[in-house]
């Protein structure tokens, strides 16, 4: 049922020739160019609507995702045209839901990455307690799902590389990401300052030299505490800079050369 491409693909990515591949400051702003402009101002948008792969992964995830199209453009031309690029990881989702984007992650993944995992991290029970003073969601937000319906969504599409973990992430990220080793992306959606903070500090150690971080919801008007996180730990301690601010903060772990 689904597709297994073991070589790389023919790239559609915009083409910049006057401008410089080099890294600098520790990320690519050619690759960032590629994407962000690409999609914003370029072709990918269409060119990626009519992507077999992509049309495939986003029907058997639909309407289950709270991601507007451009974020899972973004996360889909990373998966499939960037991730070759790097050392082999798993991909790791801090905030699944109903599994919407996991899913659609999970399947393009299946298709072109055999043996890479997605590990999936929820309450799978709503929001838990916010920081009143800098977030705006309830504890209780995004608890209209059924964690046994949504793993047999995974099942009826034959995605058997999604690992479910359940709870709040200080019980489960640990584990999850021992048993993992190395994680090539990091899709950082879980809206609360405390949250998206510990989502990138325990996953930081495991990234790949120049993996990605995208962070979902630093940029979205309704997670001042997701940007607050951002700024102070991905960008003033650490001082990483963006290789892309649209459709999503997206950094490059430590490494990338
Ligand atoms: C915006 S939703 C995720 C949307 C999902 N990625 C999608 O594409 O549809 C945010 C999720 O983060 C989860 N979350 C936030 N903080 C958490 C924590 N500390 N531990 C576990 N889950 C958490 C919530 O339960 C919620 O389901």
């Amino acid at each position: 049922m689904i597709p297994c491409v073991h070589r790389p693909m023919k790239s559609y990515l915009p083409d910049f020739p006057h401008m410089s591949r080099d890294p600098r400051l520790g990320r690519c702003p050619y690759e960032g160019y590629q994407r962000g402009w690409g999609i914003e101002f370029g072709r990918l948008r269409e060119q990626i609507e009519q992507d077999s792969l992509y049309q495939r992964a986003v029907e058997v995830s639909l309407g289950r995702s709270l991601l507007p199209a451009d974020k899972r453009y973004n996360l889909y031309l990373l998966l499939r045209f960037f991730l070759p690029r790097i050392a082999f990881g798993h991909v790791i989702e801090f905030g699944v839901h109903r599994a919407g984007n996991a899913i659609f992650m999970a399947y393009v993944m299946k298709a072109i990455a055999p043996g890479a995992r997605l590990y999936a991290l929820d309450t799978f029970a709503g929001m838990p307690e916010p920081d009143a003073s800098v977030d705006v969601h309830k504890s209780g937000d995004f608890d209209d799902l059924d964690l046994e319906e949504v793993r047999q969504c995974a099942a009826s599409v034959g995605l058997d590389n999604i690992i479910f973990c359940q709870g709040l992430f200080e019980k489960t990220t640990e584990s999850a990401l021992m048993e993992a080793g190395a994680i090539a992306l990091a899709h950082i959606d879980c809206d609360l300052r405390s949250a998206v903070a510990f989502a990138y500090e325990t996953a930081r150690p495991f990234m790949v030299p120049g993996g990605y971080l995208v962070f979902d919801d630093a940029t979205v008007s309704s997670c001042i505490g997701a940007a607050e996180a951002v700024e102070e730990y991905v960008i003033r301690r650490d001082g990483l800079h963006s290789e892309q601010v649209f459709p999503h903060y997206v950094f490059r772990a430590p490494g990338y050369r």
